[in-house]
């Protein structure tokens, strides 16, 4: 049988939805119907759920019982008709009179009939977040799951159940997520009559909670998308409804501040006067924001001390954070500030005080993560005094952004604020603590733009989003790289959420060489900042990012809250985003590695409205002598020697035009036939028509209606 959730021991021998010992000590129990009844949802309890702002949602609520222990569940499915998204979520209620043990609680269970499916989980490591594998779903069990304490960049809790053969157009597509940022797990298995049942919830590894009579726990919530429109359906699906029901506050429809981050401008090595320095030319090139990321406080000059100790170091900002911000302000720039509320060194003043709040096991030597520890986010005191600290932090940088980092996984998983017996119920009990301490903070700060991070993005999931409109996405800034990451972001997350900056060439994570244009070009497609020392730019260079900064700004309204479609994937990525009236688009061509003799391109559109006719165009752009090398020598009248001086000085003065593309188009046409781009690079020759479309090459494709 088909079923809407499944109870251990009863015969059903599938992944189950609950697990719970009773009292007795035995593991069965058999929950059945009492009744069903319409109401208005509500989050869970403790938990950020989807937000419904124009109260449009209805909820379903069913009821059902084990008589035998007197436990009640109660499932929820809230249907959100306006994103045609389902979310659903359980209740366990104790109405027994005795203490029972919840082992496990899913969000969802979906049984299917025969048919064949495949799974498709974003998995990866810091900095190469959102690998996308797609695998077959069989008779042996798929877990896609995370046990580092967050959601995690090895297994994001995203999932997509499809037809097999599925594209981005065609096929039937599910997107599963959890509104969680813990421990999650989600399995598919065909049982013996190839029937595939998925569940997806908080990990059971390691979870056991008790429940005193008359008590209940909530899961949290699984938002459910279908479309038959492929990858690509399910995809704009989601990223309405995160959009819409996720993200919520002053900033959910807002155009995003450009901000200037000073980490791999200058790592920890920050100081006012460098800074400031810093702050000028950022805020010439067009930033709106200045973010003095890891540094600033205690006696931080590595990772081995201080976080805990979040009061200014003087000698670097002599002038505290309330200096430095008004000379901020002074410039033009709102000031942001990088924390990491729940991290402790051990060398700090913190845990010298309270050395009795990390999370650790007496008595055991602690397996460190980057030198640090996890504050226990389970005691209310310690969060109530981070709500605190934090408060008075923003208050005194007069922040308008605040950088929440979270720089390491879990070990020796222990909370000294609860009893032996309850010690399974510690890693959720962290997630319920931290939802309440940025519950606190993003009350009393409603204007502040809190942004998530955790190590890039080791925790971007829909709880965060609930609290951060945007999450840095990884700390891998190489453009290629993104460019693959931000794709693997964009099957879940819309753009608006997916933080992304221009930094150095060549890269800090890769050392690969990337030109302007592309780290610009990929940046746009996300939220873009910059995170590099802008002070050392030749003059043509900070000229060329003030132009790049001017037309995101006329265009970001698009790039963050446009509707997004990936036309091509692989070695070339096609991407275009297309504003919600259908008027103005952007599109994207990025080449990884060039091939020889594929001069042809297309660039077919998406999304457009057939009847308009728009404007298709690209923009003037420069090609760097440079380039060609050798080459050189069949156009120079005297020979001049590949990397000499003499090389570098014409490269200096002789720029070469770059193609450029201009027609007035239907959008039918562009979307049906696309638009035959000017012939690529073929080594037969090169002029002012000539698409120079080597390694690590991208062009940005304006279109706009005309009336
Ligand atoms: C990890 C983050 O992802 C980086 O962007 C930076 O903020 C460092 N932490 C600072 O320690």
């Amino acid at each position: 049988m088909r079923l809407e959730l499944s109870s251990y021991g009863k015969g059903d021998i599938r992944d189950p939805f609950i697990v719970v010992r009773n009292a007795d000590g035995s593991f069965s129990s058999d929950f059945l119907f009492e009744k069903a009844e319409k109401c208005a949802p509500k989050p869970p309890e403790g938990m950020p759920g989807a937000y419904d702002g124009a109260d449009e949602a209805e909820r379903l609520a069913v009821t059902l019982k084990d008589k035998a222990s007197g436990l009640t569940l109660e499932l929820y499915y809230d249907v959100y008709a306006d994103c045609d998204v389902i979310c659903r979520s359980s209740r366990i209620v104790n109405g027994g009179d005795k203490p029972v043990t919840v082992l496990r609680l899913m969000s969802t269970q979906l049984d299917f009939s025969k048919d064949e499916w495949a799974m498709t989980v974003f998995h990866g490591a810091w900095a190469r977040e959102m690998e996308k594998q797609t695998l077959p779903v069989g008779y042996a069990k798929l877990v896609n799951s995370s046990f580092t304490g967050t959601s995690s960049s090895r297994s994001n809790p995203f999932v997509m159940l499809h037809e097999p053969d599925a594209t981005e157009t065609a096929g039937a597509c599910y997107g599963i997520n959890l509104i969680y940022s813990g421990n999650h797990y989600s399995s598919a298995q065909l049982n013996s009559f190839g029937k595939l049942r998925f569940v997806s919830g908080i990990n059971p590894e390691q979870f056991a909670w008790t429940l005193l009579p008359g008590e209940t726990l909530d899961s949290p919530q699984a938002v459910m998308v279908f479309s038959r429109k492929g990858f690509g359906g399910m995809s704009r699906n989601m990223h309405r409804f995160v959009r819409r029901h996720i993200v919520r506050g002053p900033w959910r429809d807002r155009e995003r501040p450009i901000l200037i981050n000073s980490w791999e401008a200058c790592y920890f090595d920050v100081n006012e006067s460098r800074l400031l320095r810093l702050a000028k030319e950022a805020k010439k090139a067009g930033a709106e924001l200045f973010v003095l990321d890891d540094g600033w406080f205690g006696e931080r000059s590595d990772d081995f001390s201080s976080l805990g100790d979040w009061y200014v170091n003087t000698k670097k900002f002599p002038n505290g954070l309330s200096g430095l911000s008004r000379k901020l302000k002074e410039l033009g720039l709102d000031f942001g500030i990088w924390m990491e509320p729940e991290m402790v060194n051990t060398d700090s003043r913190l845990y010298r005080e309270h050395p009795d709040w990390t999370m650790d096991i007496p008595g055991r030597e602690h397996s460190e993560g980057r030198n640090q520890r996890i504050l226990d986010l389970a005691n209310a005191e310690v969060t109530d005094y981070l709500a605190e600290t934090v408060s008075g932090v923003l208050e005194e940088a007069g922040a308008a952004y605040v950088k929440w980092d979270m720089n390491r996984i879990f070990s020796d998983v222990f909370s000294r604020s609860l009893p032996a017996e309850r010690q399974g119920e510690t890693a959720h009990r962290y997630v319920l603590g931290l939802y309440r301490l940025m519950e606190a903070l993003t009350r009393k700060f409603p204007d502040v733009l809190f942004e998530g991070c955790s190590s890039g993005g080791n925790r971007f999931d829909l709880g965060i989003l609930c609290y951060c409109p945007q999450i840095w996405a990884s700390d891998n800034t190489d453009a290629v790289c993104r460019a693959r990451i931000q794709e693997g972001y964009s099957y879940a997350y819309p753009m608006s959420t997916v933080s992304a900056h221009i930094s150095a060439s060549p890269n800090h994570q890769t050392l690969r060489r990337t030109a302007p244009e592309t780290r610009f070009d990929v940046a746009a497609f996300g939220v873009l900042g910059l995170e590099y020392n802008l002070c050392d730019l030749p003059a043509d260079a900070k000229k060329e990012l003030a132009a790049q900064l001017e037309l995101y700004r006329r265009w970001r309204g698009v790039l963050q809250y446009g509707d997004f479609y990936r036309l091509q994937s692989g070695n070339v990525h096609k991407w275009i985003c297309v504003s919600p009236d259908r008027r103005r688009a952007v599109g994207l061509v990025l080449r990884e590695l060039a091939e020889p003799n594929t001069q042809y391109e297309d660039f077919k559109a998406a999304g457009l409205e057939p009847g308009l006719i728009y404007r298709f165009y690209s923009l003037p752009h420069k090609v760097e002598l440079m380039k060609f090398g050798d080459l050189v020598n069949t156009v120079s009248p005297v020979h001049i020697k590949q990397d000499s001086q003499a090389h570098y000085l014409v490269a200096r003065f002789v720029k070469l035009a770059g193609e450029t593309e201009e027609c007035r188009v239907s959008g039918a046409v562009l979307m049906n036939a696309g638009i035959r781009l000017s012939p690529a690079y073929g080594g037969t020759g090169f002029n002012e028509h000539t698409r120079v479309s080597s390694d690590f090459s991208s062009r940005l494709y304006f279109m706009e209606a005309e009336d």
